[in-house]
């Protein structure tokens, strides 16, 4: 295997409750069984997926200050920060590492704050409106660009 393949895979604010959200948006899953296919599709594309969700903004500020050394790249999917959290957005500008924006549900579609993202220019990719799927594209994405 590639020494290149480590993929952190970020959710923020609010994705815990998956289960207890609009299903027309955001599918029926529970977060735990989300982390579970994201998993999976990690595995059929031969990479090593590390998970880590927080409410706390300080929280994934902190675990991006510290991702260095430890993934060769990220998929984030931020919740609301995606829209408005600029500190979020140095963060993932000091980490340094290629990223892929996930939303499940299509930002573009819903209110219009939702069309704003603070963190997309210094993404490689952004996914959306793809549901749990997304999250394979985006990880195919994110293998392409660690030349795998
Ligand atoms: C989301 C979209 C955001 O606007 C929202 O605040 C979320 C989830 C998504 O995955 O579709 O919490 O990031």
């Amino acid at each position: 295997m590639g020494s290149r393949n480590r993929v952190d895979i970020l959710h923020g604010v609010n994705l815990d409750m998956l289960g207890r959200r609009p299903v027309s948006h955001y599918g029926q899953l529970t977060f735990d069984q989300l982390e579970q296919r994201i998993g999976a599709f990690a595995h059929e594309l031969d990479l090593e997926p590390r998970f880590f969700q927080t409410n706390h903004e300080g929280q994934l500020v902190e675990h991006l200050h510290r991702v260095e050394g430890l993934a060769d790249g990220i998929i984030i999917n931020p919740g609301a920060w995606t829209h408005y959290a600029w500190a979020i957005r140095d963060a993932l500008e000091i980490a340094a590492l290629p990223a892929v924006e996930v939303h499940l549900s299509d930002v573009d579609a819903r209110e219009e704050f939702r069309r704003v993202s603070v963190i997309r220019d210094l993404c490689v990719a952004t996914v959306k409106g793809e549901g749990v799927d997304g999250y394979r594209t985006a990880l195919a994405r994110l293998k392409q660009e660690l030349d795998l």
